[in-house]
C-alpha cells in the first residue's frame, strides 16, 4: 500500500509485522520477563489529561526547537535501536536520509548494522547526529570507535552513554525465536562484534556478548573524556537520584535520556514519565542543569506534547522508527515521522499553544498518574 495511506503509527506497526521476518519482529517487539514495563510505557500517557485552552488564535504553530544548541525542525528524535537492517536493506542510512527531510536528530547505535560514515554519507549539513556506546570488555575497541567518531564532528555532535542495560534483559519472545530461526548475528559492523558468542540465546543476548557490566561514575566518564571532547550524554535514567548525580557532572553530561530500554531491560522498572515526576518533586534544578530527553511507549502527538510539558526537551522513538523502516523502508521511516508532526501539531493547536517553549505543567492534569 502507498504510505500515505497508513493514518497512525499502529498501522504502520501492524503493517511492519507482516512484511519483517519472524526473526527481526521477535527482536524487536519483545521486552523483559512479563513485559510489564513496556506496558507501563505507553499507558501512562493515557492516564495524563491534556487541558486546552480555547478561543485563542491557534493560526500559527512551530513545533521546532533546539537540542544542545542545535536548530532541529521536530522535538521527536530517533533512538538508538540495533540491526536496523533485519528491517529492510535502507538501514540506518534510510532512517537518515528520512530524519532529513523534518530535521530530526538521530542517535547511532553502537550495534548498528551499517558504518557509521555509511549512515551520514548523505547527510546535509546541519543535520545532528549522535552515536550511542556500549563500552566493550575491551576498552581498546570502544577507544578506536571514539576516535573514529571524533573524526566526524560535523556529524556526530555528542556521545550518548547507555546505562541501563549492562547485562540485557530476559527478553523471551527472542530468545524462543533461536530454537527456530537461528541467525548469526552479523552486528556492529562497526564495533567488531560481528563473532558474536556461538549460538544459543537471543539476537540481544549474542549482541551483547563483550559489553562491559562493570562501569562507573568515577571510572568511566573520566576515561571517556580522555578519549572524546564530544559532549556526553547519558541514556537510561531511571530515578531522581540518578538524575541528580547525572545533573552534577554537568557541563559534562550535557543531557539525560529517562528510559528503561523500552521494557527490554529491568521489568517492572519506570516509565520516564515517573521519573520525570520525581524530578519535578525532589530535585527540579535537574532540568536547569542539563537538558532531560525522554524515551518508550511514544505511539502519538499527544504523547510527545504530554511528555514536553512535563519538563522534557526531545522524546525518542525507538521501534516506532524500525517499524516505519520495515514498512517501507526510508519512505516508511518518513511517514512515521510525518505522522507523528504532524499529530503533535494538532495537539498543540487544540491545547491553544503556539511554540514548543510555551507547553508546560498547567497544560496537562497528571493526577491519575500522580497517585501511583
Ligand atoms: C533498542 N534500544 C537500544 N538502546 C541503546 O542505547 N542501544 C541500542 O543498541 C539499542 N538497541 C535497541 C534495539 C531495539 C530493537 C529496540 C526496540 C530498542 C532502546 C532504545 O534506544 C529506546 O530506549 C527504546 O526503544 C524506546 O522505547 P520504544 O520507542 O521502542 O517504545
Amino acid at each position: 500500500p502507498p504510505m500515505e495511506s497508513l493514518l497512525n503509527l499502529h498501522e504502520i506497526e501492524e503493517l511492519a509485522r507482516r512484511r519483517i521476518s519472524e526473526r527481526a519482529w521477535a527482536y524487536y517487539y519483545s521486552s523483559s520477563d512479563d513485559t510489564y514495563s513496556k506496558s507501563f510505557n505507553n499507558a501512562v500517557y493515557r492516564d495524563i489529561l491534556l487541558r486546552p485552552r480555547v478561543f485563542v488564535d491557534c493560526m500559527r504553530c512551530d513545533s521546532s526547537t533546539t537540542l544542545l544548541n542545535h536548530k532541529v525542525g521536530v522535538p521527536i528524535y530517533v533512538s538508538p535501536a540495533a540491526m536496523a537492517r533485519l528491517a529492510h536493506p535502507d538501514g540506518e542510512a534510510g532512517i537518515a536520509r528520512a530524519c532529513a527531510r523534518f530535521g530530526a536528530m538521530q542517535i547511532v547505535s553502537n550495534n548498528a548494522s551499517l558504518t557509521p560514515e555509511q549512515i551520514v554519507a548523505d547527510a546535509p549539513q546541519g543535520q545532528v547526529f549522535g552515536w550511542q556506546l556500549y563500552v566493550q570488555n575491551d576498552r581498546a575497541k570502544s577507544e578506536a570507535m571514539l576516535a573514529r567518531i571524533n573524526q566526524m564532528s560535523d556529524r556526530f555532535k555528542f556521545i550518548c552513554l547507555t546505562l541501563d542495560a549492562p547485562v540485557p534483559g530476559k527478553r523471551e519472545l527472542d530468545e524462543k525465536q533461536s530454537f527456530k530461526n537461528a541467525v548469526k548475528v552479523a552486528a556492529g559492523v562497526a564495533t567488531g562484534n560481528e563473532s558474536s558468542r556461538p549460538g544459543g540465546g537471543g539476537v540481544g543476548q549474542q549482541l551483547f556478548w563483550g559489553t562491559a557490566a562493570d562501569l562507573t561514575w568515577k571510572v568511566t566518564l573520566p576515561w571517556l573524556a580522555q578519549h572524546t571532547n564530544l559532549p556526553i550524554v547519558v541514556k537510561g535514567i531511571q530515578t531522581h537520584e540518578d538524575a541528580y548525580l547525572a545533573a552534577k557532572y554537568a557541563p559534562q553530561v550535557k543531557a539525560v535520556i529517562l528510559s528503561n530500554h523500552g521494557g527490554r531491560a529491568l521489568d517492572t522498572a519506570p516509565p520516564a514519565v515517573h521519573t520525570l515526576l520525581e524530578i519535578r518533586r525532589y530535585c527540579p534544578e535537574v532540568f536547569e542543569r542539563v537538558e532531560v530527553w525522554v524515551d518508550g511507549g511514544i505511539k502519538r502527538g499527544t504523547d510527545v506534547v504530554k511528555a514536553l510539558c512535563l519538563g522534557a526537551k526531545a522524546v525518542g522513538i525507538g521501534r516506532p522508527a524500525l517499524f516505519g523502516l520495515g514498512a517501507g523502508g526510508q519512505a516508511g521511516v518518513e511517514r512515521t515521522l510525518e505522522i507523528l508532526k504532524a499529530e503533535t501539531e494538532t495537539c498543540m493547536r487544540l491545547l491553544g499553544v503556539e511554540k514548543v517553549s510555551d507547553l508546560g505543567m498547567r497544560h496537562i492534569n497528571t493526577r491519575k498518574v500522580e497517585r501511583d
